[in-house]
């Protein structure tokens, strides 16, 4: 067992355990968010960080990648470890100000502004949906394209991909794509624009394909509708028009 310092109490790891794993099994709280059980640890959204080390060598790691090491002083909730939360917090609401996960961790940790120009991207670029296709679907049928600011998931050359199941993890996993969402039914998983307004894609939902164009657009209505010759149409409106029932 490694043993090391956790918040002024001693703890203990298994060899190999991350900061996190060690932290819950304490009882310890961290947040995070591209983080997940059944999924490789990936480190990307940074909202996990803690503090190590002691006086000026103190610096924050990513506690889900970070394996524990004997001796180890940790600090998991600090002025430093609170700030950096915070501003990833801000940054990610930037990309996707609609997240309801989003949203409650910036009224957790008491973010009440904006700093940065909103980009309404509705991806945060978290990696959970490329590793759940990978890794429980086994599929592999999205990934990360492009980088920098240009950086977003897609499919190889932007069209459909047999591999895909169609099984929707991806969008059952995404902690910023909150308007489709959460259910094995069409009516439940499909996003509300579609369920409200009119047409629908819902005809075309067994040819859902799950994952969304960078600016939020669903892939399943734009493909349609950009196949009938009505994409400039539906820009223009901005989705559809009310559905009378
Ligand atoms: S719906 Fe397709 S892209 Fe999404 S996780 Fe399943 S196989 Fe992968
Ligand atoms: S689409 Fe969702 S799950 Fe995939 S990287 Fe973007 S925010 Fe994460
Ligand atoms: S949860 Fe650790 S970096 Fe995202």
């Amino acid at each position: 067992m490694i043993t090391f310092r956790m918040n002024n109490l001693t703890v203990q790891a298994e060899p190999g355990s991350t900061i996190l794993e060690t932290a819950r099994f304490y009882g310890l709280k961290i947040p995070t968010l591209c983080f997940h059980e059944g999924l490789t640890s990936w480190g990307g959204c940074r909202l996990c960080v803690v503090e190590i080390g002691e006086g000026t060598r103190a610096k924050l790691v990513s506690s889900c990648t970070y394996p524990v090491e004997e001796g180890l002083v940790v600090r998991t909730d600090t002025k430093r470890v609170w700030a950096a939360r915070r501003m990833m917090i801000e940054l990610m609401l930037a990309m996707a100000p609609g997240s309801k996960v989003l949203q409650d961790l910036a009224s957790e940790f008491g973010v009440t502004r904006v700093r940065f120009k909103p980009k309404n991207e509705e991806c945060i670029l978290c990696g959970l949906c490329v590793r759940m296709c990978a890794e429980q679907m086994d599929a592999k049928a999205i990934g990360f394209q492009n980088r920098g600011h240009q950086r977003k998931i897609a499919t190889p050359f932007n069209i459909k991909n047999p591999e895909c199941r169609l099984c929707g993890g991806c969008i059952y996993i995404c902690p910023a794509c909150q308007l489709r969402c959460q259910g094995p039914q069409a009516e439940t998983t499909l996003c509300n624009a579609c369920l409200t307004m009119a047409p629908t894609c819902l005809d075309h939902y067994d040819d859902l394909q799950c994952w969304m164009y960078d600016n939020g657009q669903c892939g399943t209505c734009v493909r349609e509708k950009s196949a009938a010759g009505k994409i400039a149409e539906t820009t223009a409106a901005s989705h559809h028009e009310p559905k009378v029932r």
